[in-house]
């Protein structure tokens, strides 16, 4: 995790550093902190906090400078505290790093360095790889460049790094394995950051490092890009299709809430070109090449982490019921320390909104080492899992911010559904009839989400009855438990209360235990073969006083009168009903947390790209 920002050029580098930092805050936001080149050296300014908190660091004027560096931080090694913030110096002050990563190594390259006679004053891994830098420098009599090369060589772990050097005012030196680094060219500038956010408006020229390659930045010298292993490449420049608004609040108070309205819009993205309604197709464009690898497989593994990983599990039940595969979906950091059976029959799906958790990155890792197809399903274009997948395709969901993921999940359930119908209908296991029902129902999912969304004030006026609530349960069965999975994960990732999701059924086998008048429990009651069964689940919770929130059907007459609240939603097929279900879970969360004053897109403890194990 963690955000790393760079600028060269003729502007005055602090500020784009400042805004910059703003807009990747997302990935981290323990420690902030700054450092600029000018005639007095490198200037750092850090502190424990937000960006904003770093910002009181500047009395009146901001330092002028047209080379700096920024990083906000997700602490791995060390607590958050001002010493411990990025950028950090080496020992004679003569370079300074921004890193995000881990080095794994550290304590051994620390041990030779302490002979040294290198002396440490914070707990993180990064100024080690600082002050082995410096040692390069000075004893291999390199440049910088060069001498970290040299240093990456003994590294083992995860960087994306940024350095500067005193009195060297047209270079940063940048390097990339495991986490994201993505360079801007500008005119007469560069930039560099952990993604394009903080540079859209002022170019849109990139080039995406790869692993293990390091990038000397000069306006003298271009752009030049080399191995660790010192081999030198060819920058591949790339154009990229984002725009400013998007990645803004456009009104909303918070990104979480913007991003929740947006989901009609972002399934409509995800489904268009690919949902070819009246000619009855779906075309997925990456898939031909891989179709018959697809419909020739033992079976799918999906993996994933978080929210993606219950997109995962939606995906079990839509692929297995309609294409008739076997689905196995992993945490992918389970997944890849069990000794998994994999063959090169298998297909490997990989969802990821960021595609950088680092997590499902080294599981594909795996599988593809074991022969199996990679596929990936990303949001985020270009990203580490997108490129090192056999095949995949996009979520066009959009930017997401805010660090609950809302509509990146409806986006991966979205492609989900396309994929499994694509496959039942080239495997002949579906009907000709139900196809096209579900077709045509998928085509109007963005107006049934863009309905679902009036919900808004009622979810609120529920949210501030059970605010205070220390603990809430979430049921649903069927393709609606991975939907009680993540409403738990959504409450309590934002408000902090305790949350759980279970399958509705197995209530009585322990949450049973824990119903009192004190306990909500949201409960996914819509009309389904297992309907009766779900009535009966929330008759169970009732007969011990606990409280009722159903998500139901329209008109429904029977839940109605046993819950305590319900929100009515469309009616749809019981297969595509998680892109309507999970709405008012995602709009109670939010509110609650607005209500018990959290910090909603920033929630404590958490990041939005989880690039450490
Ligand atoms: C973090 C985020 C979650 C996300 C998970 C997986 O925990 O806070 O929102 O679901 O990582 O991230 P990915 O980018 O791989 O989907």
């Amino acid at each position: 995790m963690c955000g790393i920002v760079g600028y060269l050029g003729d502007k005055q580098a602090y500020p784009i550093l400042l805004r910059g930092l703003k807009r990747l805050e997302y990935r981290g936001y323990d420690s902030a902190g700054i450092a600029v080149l000018n005639g007095d050296g490198i200037e750092i300014f850090k502190k424990q906090g937000k960006v904003v908190q770093m910002e009181t660091l500047i009395s009146d004027e901001s330092p002028k400078a047209k080379l700096g560096i920024g990083h906000t931080r997700w602490a791995t090694h060390g607590v958050p505290n001002d010493v411990n913030s990025h950028p950090h110096y080496s020992q004679s002050k003569r370079i300074a790093i921004i890193h995000n990563g881990i080095i794994e190594n550290y304590t051994s390259i620390k041990e030779g360095l302490l002979k040294r006679g290198y002396t440490f004053h914070s707990d993180t891994d990064t100024e080690v790889l600082v002050n082995l830098i410096e040692d390069v420098l000075i004893n291999e009599k390199v440049d910088l460049a060069e001498a970290v090369r040299i240093a990456l060589n003994q590294v083992v772990g995860a960087y994306a790094i940024a350095v500067i050097e005193e009195g060297n005012y047209d270079q940063i030196v940048v390097a990339k394995k495991g986490s994201p680094l993505v360079i801007g060219l500008g005119e007469n500038e560069y930039y560099i950051a952990s993604d394009a956010t903080p540079f859209i408006e002022y170019t849109k020229q990139v080039v995406y490092l790869d692993e293990e390659e390091v990038a000397v930045l000069s306006l003298k010298n271009g752009l030049e890009i080399r191995t660790i292993a010192n081999q030198l490449k060819t920058a591949y420049v790339q154009e990229l299709a984002l725009e400013l608004e998007s990645i803004e609040k456009g009104g909303y108070d918070h990104f979480m809430l913007k991003e929740i309205n947006e989901q009609p819009k972002s399934i409509y993205d995800t489904l268009r070109g690919r949902l070819l309604v009246d000619k009855g197709t779906i075309s997925i464009g990456s898939f031909v090449e891989y179709e018959q690898k697809f419909l020739n497989a033992d079976r799918i593994i999906i993996v994933a982490c978080g929210t993606s990983w219950h997109a995962g599990l939606v995906a079990e039940y839509l692929i297995e019921d309609l294409a008739r595969i076997p689905v196995e979906v992993e945490y992918a950091s389970e997944f890849r320390y069990r000794n998994p059976i994999i063959t090169e029959r298998d297909i490997v799906i990989a969802v990821s909104q960021s595609g950088e958790t680092a997590d499902t990155l080294s599981a594909i890792q795996l599988a593809k080492s074991k022969g199996a197809t990679i596929f990936g399903i990303c949001n985020v274009v270009g990203s580490s899992i997108a490129r090192e997948a056999h095949v995949g395709t996009y979520t066009h969901a959009g930017p997401e911010i805010g660090v609950a993921s809302t509509k990146a999940f409806t986006a991966q359930v979205t492609v989900f559904t396309l994929i499994a119908l694509g496959l039942a209908r080239k495997k002949g296991t579906i009907s000709e009839q139900l196809f096209r029902k579900l077709i045509v129902e998928l085509d109007s999912m963005p107006d049934k989400v863009a309905q679902t969304l009036k919900v808004d004030a009622q979810s609120k006026y529920i949210a501030s009855i059970y605010k205070d609530v220390p603990n809430c349960l979430f049921l649903g069965r069927g393709i609606n438990f991975p939907v009680a999975l993540e409403g738990a994960l959504k409450l309590k990732e934002i408000s902090y209360i305790h949350a759980e999701g279970y399958p509705a059924a197995e209530m009585k086998h322990g949450p049973i235990a824990l119903i009192d008048e004190d306990m909500p429990t949201v409960v996914v009651a819509i009309k389904t073969e297992q309907y009766e069964k779900v009535v009966s689940n929330i008759q169970e919770i009732k007969a011990r006083e606990g409280k009722i929130i159903a998500i139901v059907n329209e008109g429904d007459s029977v839940v109605s009168k046993i819950a305590d609240h319900v929100i009515e939603i469309p009616e749809v097929d019981e297969r595509l009903s998680p892109l309507l279900t999970t709405i008012p879970l995602q709009l109670i969360s939010y509110h609650i947390a607005v209500m018990r004053g959290c910090h909603v897109d920033q929630p404590r403890n958490l990041a939005k790209s989880v690039t450490v194990e």
